[in-house]
């Protein structure tokens, strides 16, 4: 039985395969249809969502399985005291495979070490949020058509965005990929991930400002700033509109970058940039139901012909 824990569970040959198999379930939806038919996901989300959750219980319908769960924890026993662990084995009784989303670092490596179904994080507090990792690697795969050789901007919140870290964790293991952390000097990306970076020897620069940069990027990855994993209000009121991307800063951009974001979006990219072509984190987000299925039919062993 496999988990899914960390954006490093998966070799890159399984990547490989993974997206491969996202790519063909977008283009034969009907195939996948009955693929789980009599299975069921349970969705256990601490933390709001809208995307993870409901692209994870999508991603189930489309594959003719049934989906159970909780969308905040104080529709669930964990109001009452109860532990991850203790929860997950009553959820191994109820459901195949588990979709989790937890506040605190860990708590899904927790749930997968007491579980005995298949647990998937869906976002462990500021730490790692792998799914969103397969969303991202299947967009620019498939609208950039490769993984290696890109010079990559992320901006943002790049402290407590697990987005970010768990992109640069998948990113470092393809070849010639250039990182270009964009952040106020608050938001620097913890001093792990620039370890992790210099150990795989790949090349990285710190700036605050994007105009500066803008236009040496294949892909732009904006992050909001995480308001729910700061200390105190005044400092978030301070940073959170540290970075905003609009027309103007498009017009220095190249005409192939790329514009990502996880989403949700707060102020960061402007309405405007929208509609240029440039700007795929719509997209993205329907990329993310293709590969959350893919990833189901995974770690159930299921095999489709
Ligand atoms: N990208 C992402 O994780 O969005 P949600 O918080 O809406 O799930």
């Amino acid at each position: 039985m496999r988990h899914l824990i960390s954006p490093l569970d998966f070799s890159v040959e399984e990547l490989d395969r993974l997206l491969k198999l996202a790519n063909d379930i977008e283009k034969n939806p009907k195939k996948y249809s009955e693929a789980c038919k009599g299975k069921k996901l349970a969705t256990l989300f601490y933390e709001p969502s809208t995307r993870t959750r409901l692209s994870f219980e999508a991603a189930m319908l489309n594959l003719g399985g049934n989906v159970l769960g909780f969308s905040e924890a104080t529709s669930s026993s964990a109001s009452k005291g109860e532990s991850v662990a203790d929860t997950i084995q009553i959820i191994s009784c109820y459901a195949d495979i588990v979709a989790m989303r937890h506040p605190k670092e860990g708590a899904a490596l927790v749930a997968a070490n007491n579980s005995s179904i298949p647990v998937i994080n869906a976002g462990d507090g500021g730490h790692q949020h792998p799914t969103q990792t397969l969303t991202d690697l299947l967009t620019i795969q498939s609208l950039k058509g490769r993984l290696d050789n890109i010079t990559i901007g992320l901006c943002g919140d790049l402290k407590f965005g697990r987005t970010v870290h768990s992109l640069i964790s998948a990113l470092l293991r393809y070849e010639n990929v250039k990182f270009i952390l964009i952040s106020p000097t608050e938001l620097k990306v913890p001093k792990y991930i620039l370890e992790n970076i210099e150990a795989a020897g790949a090349e990285y620069k710190e700036v605050t400002k994007l105009e500066d940069v803008i236009g040496s990027l294949d892909l732009l990855y904006m992050t909001r700033v995480q308001r729910e994993r700061f200390f105190n209000e005044e400092d978030y009121i301070r940073l959170k509109d540290s970075f905003i991307l609009d027309k103007k800063k498009m017009k220095l951009a190249k005409d192939d970058m790329l514009v990502l974001h996880p989403l949700p979006r707060v102020n960061e990219i402007s309405v405007e940039v929208d509609k240029d072509p440039r700007a795929v984190y719509f997209k993205q987000a329907q990329y993310g139901v293709y590969v959350r299925m893919a990833l189901i039919l995974t770690l159930l062993e299921v095999e489709v012909c």
